[in-house]
């Protein structure tokens, strides 16, 4: 069961992942275990401080690595005392690797990670430089912190875990598991007040139709919307050739 520990100067964003909806349910069974590290308890001066302007001028200010260099110390000390080795260290940051399904996957699988969440300009480098294994970009665009990267981390791993989705078909068959965007859903009523219909597909119980009938609606959104998903899973070779026959029956 993986066990995250964060580093972040403002821990309350992490008390509603722990008391709502799905998360709450990894949390209360034990499945994801969470430790929350505030770099400002490891400052050493009267002010506590946890930046400093940044050398070469401009605005905004930069996190001081000794800070941080203390407090995932003690974040590694605390894991070594449950038995676990050290975690592998991630920084969130626009310059990471675009986080991807694949990747949560593999969080899920282990034994989890130290995550730092960065705060105004970023990070000194030296700290970055010594101590990260890992940069994780949210995607392109700044947020103001690295907590909102977390949490999404932590959110998607959590779902994955034993026993926390009461199917464990709904992850397996969701976008990018298996290379492919999910396809459309629809529940009840079967003829809405606008008369918006159900795919009649859908409700004759055929469940080989309707898998088929998914996959190929999986197939055609995935060609149109990310065209670059259908292209990874042709270099691998993982498209049939009723796949295939799916894909050049919507050009
Ligand atoms: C205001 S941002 C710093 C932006 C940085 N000066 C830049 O332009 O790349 C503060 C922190 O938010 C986090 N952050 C911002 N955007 C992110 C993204 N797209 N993905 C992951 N983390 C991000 C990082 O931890 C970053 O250090």
């Amino acid at each position: 069961m993986p066990r995250f520990d964060v580093l972040s100067l403002f821990d309350g964003y992490f008390a509603p992942l722990r008391s709502q909806g799905i998360c709450r349910r990894a949390f209360d069974s034990g499945a994801l275990q969470l430790q929350i590290w505030n770099p400002r308890d490891y400052a050493t001066d009267a002010h506590r401080s946890v930046d400093d302007r940044p050398y070469g001028g401009g605005p905004g200010m930069v996190m001081l690595a000794e800070p941080l260099e203390r407090a995932l110390d003690a974040a590694q000390q605390a894991r070594k005392g449950c038995g676990l080795d050290p975690a592998p260290v991630v920084l969130f940051s626009p310059a990471g690797a675009p986080l991807r399904q694949a990747d949560v996957l593999r969080w899920a699988a282990s034994d989890g990670a130290v995550l730092i969440c960065g705060r105004y300009e970023g990070v000194d480098q030296r700290f970055v430089e010594r101590c990260v294994d890992v940069e994780i970009s949210l995607g392109d665009y700044v947020l103001s912190g690295g907590e909102i990267a977390a949490l999404a981390l932590l959110d998607a791993v959590a779902r994955l875990l034993p026993g926390v989705l009461h199917s464990t078909e709904s992850a397996q068959q969701d976008s990018f598991s298996d290379g492919l965007l999910d396809c459309p859903h629809y529940t009840r009523p079967p003829r809405d007040a606008h008369g918006g219909e159900v795919p009649a597909v859908l409700l004759g119980g055929d469940h080989a139709r309707i898998a088929r009938w998914r996959r190929d609606r999986m197939l055609r959104l995935t060609l149109q919307r990310r065209p670059d998903l259908i292209a990874a899973l042709r270099a691998a070779r993982r498209l049939s050739a009723r796949d295939e026959a799916a894909l050049s029956a919507t050009d």
